[in-house]
């Protein structure tokens, strides 16, 4: 009897096929073997219930097999704490107050992928500890216009720059077990409208603007899963599109990972099988409306698919090539043995985050040294950005932190700090402060005037020999904000007068921008410095005091231009944004006319061409700027360097060697730039683009040399006629450079 049910339990019993051994759950089995194993014992069940949701963040294993349920959570900045099975309300437990990082335009800013390593390893462990497989991020969408409520979430406007620093960070994460989901693939570029906007884009610009972060992440960062975005690309909805998921992620760049549907980002059975949808997430629900036991089994790839396919309209090609996928992903997390412990709000997830911060906060003007703050000085603090919690709100990143410091705190913690501190509220601007029913705690309501508000700072200012203003955008809606874009590039609540009021009586004024974007700055020439802030995460206070104090020296440099009205930005000047509703207000085209010519490179464009351009597309505009508030790659530092070119060559690859030296009084780190473009700028490629970077420390009086190398690849042009990467040899023109406003250059050949 023994030996009959023996013999018996070898063999599966659905498929029949001799299972004698389980390859599947032997990790010193390759890869691909165990899950050809675990593939063949599956039911047809089985397979459909593995590749699509089963709660608003889990996918469910294969409990026969033994394989776990896949739970995943948001991303990108911190684990997002737990929700409901199928609602948005946080579920309230007690173990899910963690860490948030910085947000991503900050890491960015850093210019460090050393940065991006310590983020996605810190982030990997707090997700371990919360059971997370997968995280939702990073995002990498392209900063190409100032009024996207997501930029904070992505890596500026520069593809070089966004995949240098996207590769380590998942790279990191992934080194703890945990799949990197990275997003929103592809051209999800603005908010407003993102279900219906289908966007028209060369396939140059395409190439070479919009997917290159995409496409290291992917082929340099081994990412293990990818988010469909929302938007549709040639009218199809970049959830199951054919050109960008099954030709070019999974044919051209030979992604074997899975792509995740962005929620709700699903429409249609047909195209979710086949162009290259594996796991359905966030499709809506109604409950239990919808007639069947489990809403989830409504999904498109649920029984709508599994009753396709019985009825013989697919075979179970592409589902096996989905289930291969998915369980590809399990192997290399919820199955993966070796994955190390995870850590929630451990120590070193708040030093990451404090050093990350302090690295990525950017000094745009500091002129007759305000700051670093005077010891003995009367401080005021201004600003209701100095006592707002901005880890809670913004979207799916919103987060319920263990901790957050807020600015005035920091300040007033500061250590060996011996200045004075008052506080002025000065504005005010969103006090709600809560997210899907994480809330903060600490009330922020004010019933006065903005008149009186104003009044108070300006009469406390009289008095101070410094005065530090927290403001920018804040998460709420229309602002920096998941859904939908800003609505202005100015300043909301006021706070333009407020800045001028109190330039009028104080010279000394600090403006401490907290946002992830740029915003428009009239006042500019009247303040001595401003510092860009970003949305810092639990250690905000702390490395705003860091830096304000000098106890950190300034070394971010910005990840986008900095433009000094709405008009001046590419695709603004053009009239391209948000688009033109078709017939019927289902689907809005947005054609991105400005092309490759986004961020510095449409600076950088002659004034005639964009002259050319305006008037081919039509643009009412007549007179634009072309010279940015802060050009791209910008920050200052409290010390001085000085960047001399050695050397360099040409030929296979651009090679240039630069001394950089500290020479002022104080450590500090510089981050050296090289851009290339073509010797004689003739309109048809930007003049020059990033192709190296390289941030250096240095104490005072210390030089170092590096060398900067730019490949031959890195230089190539998509070509449109032939549909490939084609290096045209001639001579070139590299610029070195601490921004991308540089007038160093120098003539190369390349052959
Ligand atoms: C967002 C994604 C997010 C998902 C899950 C969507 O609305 O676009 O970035 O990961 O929700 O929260």
């Amino acid at each position: 009897m023994r030996g009959l049910l023996l013999t018996l339990s070898l063999f599966n019993p659905f498929t029949f096929l001799p299972l004698t051994a389980q390859v599947y759950l032997d990790e010193t089995q390759p890869l691909e073997q165990r899950v050809e194993d675990a593939l063949r014992r599956m039911t047809l069940d089985e397979k459909i219930a593995i590749i699509h949701a089963q709660s608003k963040f889990s996918a469910p294993g294969v409990k026969r097999l033994g394989i776990p349920d896949m739970w995943t959570d948001d991303g990108p900045h911190g684990v997002r704490p737990d929700v409901l099975w199928d609602e948005w309300e946080q579920a309230g437990q007690t173990n899910d107050s963690c860490v948030a990082f910085p947000a991503l335009t900050c890491l960015a800013a850093t210019w460090n992928p050393q940065m991006a390593r310590i983020y996605g390893e810190s982030l990997g462990e707090e997700a371990l500890y919360r059971g997370k497989a997968m995280i939702l991020g990073p995002g990498v969408n392209i900063n190409r216009t100032p009024l996207n409520g997501r930029n904070f979430e992505y890596m500026g406007e520069d593809p070089w720059l966004a995949s240098r620093m996207v590769v380590p960070y998942v790279q990191g994460l992934q080194s703890k077990g945990v799949a990197a989901c990275v997003k929103h693939y592809a051209l999800n570029n603005d908010e407003e409208y993102r279900h219906q906007v289908n966007v028209i884009v060369s396939d140059r610009a395409l190439r070479e603007i919009y997917l290159p972060a995409f496409e290291a992440a992917v082929k340099e960062g081994g990412a293990w899963a990818i988010m469909g975005a929302y938007n549709l690309y040639k009218n199809q909805h970049n959830c199951h599109n054919e050109i960008l998921l099954n030709r070019i992620l999974k044919q051209e760049w030979g992604f074997d990972g899975v792509v995740v549907s962005d929620w709700g980002g699903a429409h249609n059975t047909d195209e979710a099988v086949r162009n290259g949808l594996d796991l359905e997430f966030g499709t809506w629900t109604d409950g239990l409306t919808m007639g069947a036991t489990n809403a989830y089994d409504n999904y498109y790839l649920a029984l709508p698919y599994k009753k396709a396919i019985q009825e013989g309209r697919y075979t179970t090609k592409e589902l096996d090539e989905k289930v291969r996928r998915v369980l590809r992903l399990h192997f290399r997390t919820t199955m993966n043995r070796q994955r190390p412990y995870g850590f929630l709000c451990s120590e070193a997830h708040y030093d990451a985050a404090r050093k990350i911060a302090g690295e990525g906060i950017v000094l745009l003007k500091n002129e007759q040294h305000v700051l670093p703050i005077q010891q003995n000085a009367k401080v005021l603090v201004v600003g209701e950005n100095a006592i707002k919690m901005m880890t809670v709100g913004g979207g799916s990143s919103s987060l319920k932190v263990q901790h957050e410091v807020l600015p005035l705190d920091g300040l007033q913690s500061a250590p060996n700090s011996q200045f004075t501190i008052d506080y002025a509220r000065g504005y005010v601007g969103d006090t709600v402060q809560s997210y899907n029913g994480v809330t903060v705690g600490r009330s922020i309501a004010e019933s006065r005037t903005s008149a009186e508000l104003r009044a108070e700072a300006v009469e406390k200012a009289k008095q101070a020999d410094v005065v530090i203003v927290f403001g920018g955008l804040n998460k709420s809606d229309f602002q920096d904000c998941e859904g939908h874009d800003r609505r202005q590039y100015e300043l909301p609540y006021e706070q333009n007068e407020l800045v001028e009021a109190l330039a009028k009586v104080n010279k000394n004024i600090v403006f401490v921008n907290i946002s992830g974007n740029a915003v428009a700055m009239p006042w500019i020439d009247k303040v001595p410095a401003v510092v860009q802030g970003w949305f810092l995460g639990s250690e905000a206070g702390n490395a705003l005091a860091d830096v304000l104090t000098g106890r950190v020296n300034p070394s971010g440099k910005l990840p986008f231009t900095w433009f000094r009205q709405l008009s001046d930005v590419g695709a603004h000047s053009l009239n391209t944004y948000p688009g033109t509703w078709r017939e019927g207000h289902d689907v809005i085209d947005e054609e991105y006319k400005e092309d490759i010519f986004v961020g510095y490179r449409w600076a950088d464009l002659s004034a005639k061409r964009k002259k050319e351009m305006l008037t081919a597309h039509r643009s009412s505009l007549t007179a634009y700027r072309s010279t940015p508030l802060f050009p791209f790659g910008y920050g200052l530092s409290y010390t001085t360097f000085d960047v001399t070119v050695n050397g360099h060559e040409g030929g296979a690859n651009v090679s240039v060697t630069v001394t950089v030296k500290n020479t002022g009084k104080v450590a500090g780190a510089e981050t050296v730039q090289l851009y290339v473009g073509p010797n004689k700028p003739d309109n048809s490629r930007p003049v020059k683009e990033l192709k190296a970077f390289q941030k250096v420390w240095l104490e005072p009086g210390e030089s170092k040399t590096i060398t900067l190398t730019a490949s031959r690849q890195s230089l190539s042009v998509w070509d449109e006629a032939a549909g490939q990467w084609t290096f045209i040899p001639g001579t070139y023109r590299a610029y070195i450079g601490t921004s991308s406003n540089t007038n160093s250059s120098f003539k190369l050949n390349l052959l």
